[in-house]
């Protein structure tokens, strides 16, 4: 009711509000990294796969496509990311030294929960889950799995069950560099100092929402939207569009910034908003010769650029400055923009934020 929203107009923004809580929450008590953070017996099947293979839906398969770049990069593991309801049904090689890792907020989606089962009647019995709620379906199913603590998410649209899997995702990441050999003394402490400080870069990328109020008015006079992102920064676009798309029925797409020439490009007028997502200076330079194209077709750019880049607005393009350059947790901060993008364009077009139409918050059925 409305005392449980506070100062919020929607569980959606109170949600999004609550994420420095959530992740300090979802870290609490982690002193070091070890595999025992996933449970007994982890340190055995930490050492005994050599691939990993990520199986969720919807917001919780961003999350996964972004622990893809975390994992091969930084725990150096080959991973592969695959939507649920595919998986299931294809033909698929297994290799029993996988270790399948279901993400999932609710730990009941049907198709998730169908392509574990899958999974292991293929002979991969190492399975993990990253989950919000302990005592689900999914968590009683895997062997492993870690809790993240968004609390009970409410809107529909996922916020901070997103952050906080991400968080667990990166744990997780650590966790298989330690045991292959690959994260020092050294490099964990430094990990453990920028998790920590998570919180507080969450809450100065929270204070820039007066500034993303005043781009949501031109949002919401559009129909369709484009995101690019590049890398790590990718999915973290997708997830964008995706919380675009649900709660204000816009109709927004996400691509690798490099493909824009390869067919988005045609669609881009003065009607097409273009939102990149944590360009550094390498990519802008890249960019740029974008843009020049964008603008000539009259589209208007707004940009969400690391805290050192050098692009300033000017006529066509719009920028938004993050405090804080994040290195590996960069995807994290980057993304909580985006989620107020969506939700303020949706409050200036009056939707049901909290129950988009035609959505459910967990999938139970398939
Ligand atoms: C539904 C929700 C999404 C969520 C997806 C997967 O589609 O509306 O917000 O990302 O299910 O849910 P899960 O509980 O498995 O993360």
């Amino acid at each position: 009711g409305a005392a449980e929203l506070g100062p919020y107009r929607h569980y959606m923004q109170k949600e999004i509000f609550e994420q420095p809580r959530a992740l300090a929450d979802t870290l609490e008590g982690v002193e070091g990294i070890s595999p025992e953070l996933f449970g007994d017996g982890a340190y055995r099947v930490f050492k005994e796969v050599d691939r990993v293979l990520i199986l969720a839906c919807g917001t919780s398969s961003y999350a996964g496509m972004t622990a893809k770049y975390w994992l091969e990069s930084i725990a150096g593991i080959p991973t592969s990311v695959e939507i649920a309801s595919e998986y299931r049904y294809r033909d698929s090689v297994p290799d029993p030294k996988t270790l399948v890792v279901t993400i999932t907020q609710s730990g009941e989606t049907a198709d998730t929960l169908a392509a574990l089962k899958h999974a292991r009647s293929l002979g991969m019995e190492h399975t993990l889950t990253i989950c919000n709620v302990s005592t689900s379906a999914m968590v009683r199913e895997c062997k492993l799995a870690y809790i993240t603590r968004a609390g009970v998410e409410i809107g529909v649209a996922s916020t901070k069950a997103f952050t906080t899997q991400l968080a667990g995702l990166y744990l997780l990441t650590l966790a298989l560099a330690l045991v292959r050999g690959r994260l020092s003394e050294k490099q964990e402490a430094a990990e453990l100092k920028a998790l920590r400080h998570l919180p507080v870069a969450l809450q100065a990328v929270l204070a820039l929402e007066p500034q993303i109020i005043a781009w949501s008015e031109d949002f919401a006079r559009k129909e369709n939207a484009l995101f690019l992102g590049r890398g790590l920064h990718y999915p973290i676009a997708l997830e964008g569009a995706l919380k675009l798309k649900e709660i204000s029925y816009i109709h927004a797409e996400a691509y690798p910034a490099g493909e824009l020439k390869h067919g988005p490009l045609a669609l881009v007028t003065d009607e097409m908003p273009v939102v990149t997502v944590a360009p550094n200076d390498a990519l802008l330079e890249k960019l740029k010769s974008n843009l020049q194209e964008v603008r000539a077709r009259g589209g208007q750019l707004y940009v969400f650029a690391d805290s050192d880049t050098h692009i300033g607005s000017e006529p066509g393009v719009h920028v938004i400055r993050m405090p804080e350059h994040y290195g590996s947790l960069s995807p994290l901060l980057h993304v909580v923009p985006l989620q107020l993008l969506a939700y303020h364009t949706a409050c200036a077009r009056g939707t049901d934020v909290d129950k988009p139409r035609n959505l459910a918050k967990s999938v139970t059925v398939e």
